[in-house]
């Protein structure tokens, strides 16, 4: 099947990044949300986006247009109908997210994808209650979509090695590099990321060094662009503190118990960069 048409569900960070990404790849998108205001706001990021490209030579004003024109927004499932691939990029909450993809199942044709953004959502359990198991897969993109190279597939326990293949070939058309992944809690990377940011806060609990040479450790001794403890107060403490939950509950282990210290900065409200302080002041 060729896919010409994306419909995605939501045009927030993730939604409207996914629709830029597939817009200036020239294909064709359907980005619906539960409102006008949320849809124009999506487009609205998308252009403001395509500005600071065309502001760094990257792509020309023309580009621009031509990449808009393919973007149809909408409040309607209904017009879900025309894409070959529908990408779920809503609200991460799991009851809002089995309406929205029971709706768009029994809207959209048999043999049409339907894949979710999910961070931390089980595939295999969003699968189950679709009547497409099978066509039914895990689409991970990073955060500012347009600049990250990775796209997580997640496969749950039912997904066919026909949808698979499809959704790999999409996210190289987007330009970028996927990784297949069978699922589990935090798939691969927030799995790794996500426990080396709780340890992170255990080496400063125990006053093994400043925040500052944390992070500086890391950045120069392992080449990371970003600490540790300033990447926490990007994503925001309370959203750490959630997946260390998901991980300890979900695996039963205790090498995943949250560090005192973060769940004492967030019972603080140091929640990082939204709040104006978290390790760090802003
Ligand atoms: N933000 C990130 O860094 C990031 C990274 C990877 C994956 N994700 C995942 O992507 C998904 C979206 O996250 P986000 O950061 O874009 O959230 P967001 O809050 O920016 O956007 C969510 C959008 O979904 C819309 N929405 C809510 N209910 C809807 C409905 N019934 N139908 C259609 N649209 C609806 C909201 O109006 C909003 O515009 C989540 O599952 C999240 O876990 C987020």
């Amino acid at each position: 099947m060729t896919i010409s048409t994306v419909g995605i569900i939501g045009a927030g960070t993730m939604g409207n990044g996914i629709a830029q990404a597939c817009a200036v790849s020239g294909i064709n998108v359907v980005m619906v949300d539960i409102s006008d205001a949320a849809v124009q706001k999506g487009v609205a990021t998308v252009a403001g986006s395509l500005d600071r490209l065309i502001k760094k030579e990257k792509i020309t004003e023309a580009d621009k247009s031509a990449a808009l024109a393919r973007i149809k927004t909408s409040t309607s499932y209904d017009d879900l109908k025309a894409a070959q691939i529908v990408i779920e990029a809503a609200t991460e909450n799991y009851e809002l997210k089995l309406k929205i993809l029971k709706q768009a199942d029994a809207l959209v044709a048999p043999e049409v994808i339907i894949a979710s953004n999910t961070s931390s959502i089980s595939i295999t359990k969003l699968a189950a209650a679709t009547s497409r198991a099978d066509r039914f897969i895990g689409m991970h993109f990073f955060n500012p979509v347009p600049m990250m190279a990775l796209v997580e597939i997640i496969r749950g326990l039912q997904t066919s090695d026909a949808t698979h293949d499809a959704v790999k070939q999409l996210s190289e058309r987007l330009g970028k590099s996927p990784i297949t992944v069978k699922n589990a809690p935090g798939f691969v990377v927030n799995r790794i990321l996500v426990p080396m940011i709780n340890e992170a806060f255990f080496v400063l609990a125990e006053g093994l060094a400043t925040p500052e040479d944390i992070d500086a450790g890391m950045k120069l001794g392992c080449n990371q662009p970003i600490g540790p403890l300033a990447l926490a107060d990007m994503i925001g403490l309370d959203v750490c503190l959630a997946v260390m939950d998901v991980y300890l509950t979900e695996f039963g282990d205790s090498k995943y118990r949250p560090c005192p210290l973060l769940k004492e900065m967030v019972a603080a409200g140091r929640l990082g960069r939204k709040t104006g302080r978290g390790v760090y002041q802003y």
